[in-house]
């Protein structure tokens, strides 16, 4: 019998080179597995659905499992979300139900309401009104738009009710604020904007009298 031909053994050379190109091959086949997502109108193939398919509906899908087909549901009659919930809606809106402006600030008048009213204006008002609501803030010298003067005859003669309506949706260039201040934080502003109106138009005589000598 014919010695068997030893069998050949590859050389470490060639074993790291075959060992390269199978890490290679793998980190190719492992990096092309995560492309789901080209650029395609065909939809992606999935090799591993993970948790990017479920059973669930999305919005506005159709559906067999109600009669009208829909998959989004209507809500039961005469729901009302607790977000839009307001019991009191000239409170919540300044507006009447007969759409006209509230005409007083539903708040009591005191000396609380004023302080409280006075450090949120100062905190979202003064930075584009500035703390006198002349409307020459920090904000606007760096605009191109102006903010009213509050001053005006036609703003110090608005009812409250519609100032309060210009801070909860704004007016023209002015940006609402009723996602930022509630409710009652903004009829405390409304009061304070009418402190510093009156006391914009004050005169001599408004100031009591043993005070007098000392305004200068
Ligand atoms: C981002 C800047 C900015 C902030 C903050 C701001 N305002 Fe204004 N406001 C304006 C501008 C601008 C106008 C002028 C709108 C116009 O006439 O185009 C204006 C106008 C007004 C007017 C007059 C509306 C009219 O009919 O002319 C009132 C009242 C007013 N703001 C009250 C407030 C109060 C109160 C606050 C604080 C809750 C406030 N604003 C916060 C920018 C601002």
């Amino acid at each position: 019998m014919p010695a068997l031909v030893s069998p050949r053994y590859a050389t470490a050379a060639e074993r790291r080179r075959q060992a390269r190109s199978a890490f290679l091959l793998l980190a190719a086949a492992a990096l092309l597995a995560g492309c789901s997502n080209f650029p395609s109108r065909h939809p992606p193939i999935w090799l591993w659905p993970d948790m990017k398919k479920q059973d669930k509906f999305k919005p506005q899908m159709s559906t067999t499992q109600f009669p009208d087909g829909r998959s989004s549901r209507r809500p039961v009659q005469g729901t009302v979300s607790r977000e839009s919930y307001r019991p009191d809606a000239p409170f919540a809106t300044g507006v009447n139900a007969d759409n006209t402006y509230v005409a007083r600030n539903p708040l009591p008048l005191n000396k609380e309401t004023l302080l409280h009213g006075q450090a949120r204006f100062d905190v979202y008002c003064a930075p584009c009104h500035d703390r006198t609501g002349s409307g020459r803030g920090v904000v606007p010298a760096k605009a191109v738009w102006v903010p009213g003067n509050m001053h005006d005859d036609r703003i110090v003669n608005f009812v409250d009710g519609e100032i309060f309506h210009v801070i909860s949706n704004g007016r023209r260039t002015m940006p609402g604020y009723r996602f930022q201040i509630p409710e009652k934080d903004r009829w405390a502003i409304v009061a304070y904007v009418r402190a510093l109106q009156r006391s914009w138009r004050g005169t001599m005589n408004d100031v009591p009298a043993d005070l007098q000598s000392k305004v200068r």
